[in-house]
């Protein structure tokens, strides 16, 4: 069997820290001496406890998160999020704000409306096809909370300093930037976060609850549907994606000691999307989509002067081992994603090709 491996730069699911899958691999028929593969073990048992209860305190240290917050894990993807939000921490008679950046923002106030909330889009980027983001809006301080996308995947762009919403809590889908940065945590009544970018394999969104929030679940809802349940239970109430959560506790265990936290993991990351946009702004043959300043340092997203030029670049690309840049299929062009695993090294071969790709037909 080959091991040779191409450098990723998927949006999701994406590139694993090495390290992480070669641990998987030399694991993954005996787990800890048990004789059974982590995916054969019950999620009841003191090995799988250990292992959530690791990766939750993980999660916990890295965002300094204080004892007021819970994390959870909940199946069906940052998109079941969507919906559970509205359900869950709405308050009668009370509006929801939210602010639009693209694909994933207006999925999310879609799922509000559907349930029947009373949706306020306080600012919007649809008016520039979502290349910058908004700065300008207000919150009404009677809304029972704030949504944003922190980072838009599909469209290259990303909140540098967090919206301002005085007492409302914030809540944030983070699926594409989660601990790619240290932030301040305090104002957010919730972030969630699909794992499959940052954190680990699909199959969970990793949910970051303030105590206070919780209060607000309606007794009535389906269990099932109820952050409560997974809060009461340490996400235990049903079996979770066991596998995952294994994975996502790997990754955690790299961001820590190999890596040495978000501070470092930032720096890291500024570091490689400043040699790709460097390229672009130097190059005149590329050309950046994000405004400069809402530019993402995760989803890099860039056109060329035609798409038959754009499906070579991406075809071409693959040939010498670069994977994964095609541009999100609702926008087209280009997309190199830079998530934490992805190396310094992967990115200077990108920057390298582009600069060959450009040389010959520039
Ligand atoms: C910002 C953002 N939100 C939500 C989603 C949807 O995630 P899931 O597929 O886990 O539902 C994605 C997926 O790419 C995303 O990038």
């Amino acid at each position: 069997m080959s091991t040779h491996r191409i450098y990723n730069f998927n949006p999701g699911p994406a590139a694993l820290p090495l390290e992480v899958l070669e641990r998987v691999q030399d694991e993954f028929l005996n787990y800890k001496g048990t004789g059974m593969s982590i995916t054969e073990i019950s999620h009841r048992s003191k090995e799988f406890d250990e292992i959530i209860n690791d990766a939750v305190l993980r999660i916990k240290r890295l965002l300094s998160l204080g004892d007021d917050f819970d994390v959870l894990f909940i199946q069906g993807g940052a998109s079941l999020q969507f919906c559970m939000v509205p359900m869950n921490l709405s308050i009668e008679g009370r509006p929801v704000d939210y602010i639009n950046t693209g694909t994933w923002s207006t999925k999310a106030i879609k799922e509000a409306k559907i349930q029947g909330r009373d949706v306020r889009i306080i600012a919007s980027s649809e008016d520039k096809n979502f290349s910058y983001i908004p700065k300008t809006f207000t919150v009404d301080p009677d809304a029972a909370y704030l949504h944003f996308t922190s980072n838009n995947t599909i469209k290259g762009t990303q909140w540098h300093h967090f919206p301002d919403a005085g007492n409302v809590p914030l809540v944030c889908d983070m699926s594409s930037d989660i601990m790619s940065r240290p932030f301040d945590a305090r104002p957010f009544g919730l972030i969630y976060a699909g794992a499959q970018k940052n954190l680990g394999p699909a199959g969970v969104a990793v949910v970051i609850i303030r105590r206070d929030m919780l209060e607000r679940v309606p007794e009535e809802l389906p269990t099932m549907l109820k952050y409560t349940t997974f809060s009461e239970k340490n996400s235990l109430f049903n079996t979770p994606p066991c596998f995952a959560i294994y994975v996502i506790d790997l990754v955690l265990q790299w961001l820590e000691e190999k890596i040495g936290g978000l501070k470092r993991m930032e720096e890291i990351n500024a570091q490689k999307s400043k040699i790709i946009y460097d390229m672009i702004d130097g190059s005149g043959f590329y050309r950046g989509t994000a405004e400069p300043d809402s530019r993402s340092i995760m989803n890099i997203t860039f056109r060329l002067q035609s798409e038959e030029l754009e499906q070579k670049f991406v075809s071409e690309a693959l040939k010498e081992g670069l994977g994964g840049l095609k541009g999100h299929r609702s926008v087209g062009g280009c997309r190199a994603s830079l998530y934490n695993a992805v190396s310094i090294e992967a990115v200077e071969a990108l920057c390298q090709f582009m600069k060959e790709f450009e040389r010959r037909y520039g």
